[in-house]
């Protein structure tokens, strides 16, 4: 038996075919084995999960000659002293060069797995299989991988490339509510910049019009909704890899997410809850500086209402605040902050020039 042709392709090295292909649809779980084998020539695997993901699915993942790293769930476990445990767990196993890890959950257990792979005998093959619906749309494509420090989120990691994204979209059953809207917040974004990722999808009408199927997770419409995140990502990837320009706009909304994570201690808000709130606050504001219609901004707010992504402050939080948490984002340069803004139906622009 052979695999479909991929859903996606990544096609960062404009040398080869493709680089990693992404499939997406059911049950395909009950065939990874299938697809690891045709994109590694791993003999050995160490599969990192979390002990929610273990406790649903370790029995519909069958991988010959794997062993299983069940970490606590949370992102407060995305930390160096988890990063020691995988590491000791895979030289006790002796991995090899041409073995692999695969990274089976949502983006806590893809980033820090992925950051593994990137570092384990300079560098390993890994895959990603994607449980969440945020990992299925965004964690696990483009190669970010990284782990928290004391100092901030994300501060030590690396680009580092997945051989193989296998999103199985039956495990977003399980999802509960909370985490599949934190998911869509991220979808919604794609609609907010696909043009300027050089896409032309009308995903902004597509997300409208299939509101309530996507709502009451339609497996069909679902992959298609996924694949075209994919394929927006993936084109913003292949352009810019490591963030040298086009791909801060995979940060719409995300200026004042981090802002508003940090400020309420990273306790108050999912990470999705945060990006909606940041694009609304990005829609207020272009308006505020009439680039663009009251068209657009009526339209972006009709979205984020229909999908409910409508959150509101804590009234403890302070625009001062918020000010002083963009200031120590890790993207300030020269104590400016980017932002990337809206200008036209899927079009946006990075820039600094915005008085906080
Ligand atoms: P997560 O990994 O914490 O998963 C959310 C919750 O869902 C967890 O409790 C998890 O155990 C549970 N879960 C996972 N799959 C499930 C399933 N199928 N059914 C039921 N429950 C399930 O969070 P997330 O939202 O997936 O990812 C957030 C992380 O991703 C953050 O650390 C963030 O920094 C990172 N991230 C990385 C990138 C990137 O490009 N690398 C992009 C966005 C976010
Ligand atoms: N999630 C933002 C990025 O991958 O660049």
């Amino acid at each position: 038996m052979e695999t479909k042709l991929p859903d996606v392709s990544v096609n960062i090295n404009e040398k080869s075919a493709f680089d990693y292909p992404i499939f997406i649809g059911e049950n395909l779980l009950k065939n990874a084995q299938l697809y690891v084998s045709s994109y590694t020539k791993a003999s050995k695997f160490l599969i990192v999960t979390n002990k929610t993901v273990a406790n649903l699915y370790r029995e519909s993942l069958n991988i010959q000659n794997a062993e299983w790293m069940v970490l606590e769930d949370g992102e407060q476990y995305k930390n160096f002293d988890t990063y020691k445990l995988i590491m000791d767990k895979a030289l006790e196993m002796r991995l090899e060069r041409k073995d692999a890890f695969i990274a089976f959950g949502g983006g806590v257990v893809g980033d820090i797995t992925g950051f593994c792979a990137a570092t384990y005998l300079r560098g390993i093959d890994f895959i990603q299989i994607p449980t969440t619906l945020l990992a299925q749309v965004d964690s696990s494509v483009g190669g970010k991988v990284a782990i928290n420090t004391q100092f901030g989120k994300n501060l030590v990691g690396a680009f580092y490339q997945p051989k193989l994204v296998l999103a199985d979209t039956s495990t977003l059953c399980t999802l509960d509510k909370r985490q599949f809207k934190t998911g869509l917040a991220e979808v919604v974004k794609y609609a907010f910049i696909e043009k300027t990722a050089m896409c032309n999808f009308n995903f902004l009408n597509f997300l409208l019009d299939n509101s309530e199927l996507i709502k009451s997770k339609d497996l069909g419409i679902l992959k298609e909704m996924i694949k075209i995140c994919c394929e927006i990502k993936a084109r913003v990837v292949n352009e810019d890899e490591q963030e040298k320009g086009l791909r801060a706009i995979l940060n719409f909304g995300h200026t004042y997410a981090h802002a508003i994570e940090k400020v309420t201690n990273y306790t108050h808000f999912t990470h999705g809850e945060a990006v909606a709130i940041g694009m609304r606050l990005v829609f207020d504001l272009a308006k505020m500086r009439n680039m663009i219609s009251s068209d657009y901004y009526n339209l972006a707010i009709k979205l984020l209402s229909k999908f409910a992504l409508t959150y509101v402050l804590p009234d403890s939080t302070t625009h001062e605040a918020l000010v002083e948490a963009m200031l120590f984002d890790k993207k300030v340069q020269d104590n400016k902050v980017r932002f990337v803004l809206p200008v036209d139906v899927g079009k946006v622009v990075i820039t600094s020039d915005v008085m906080l």
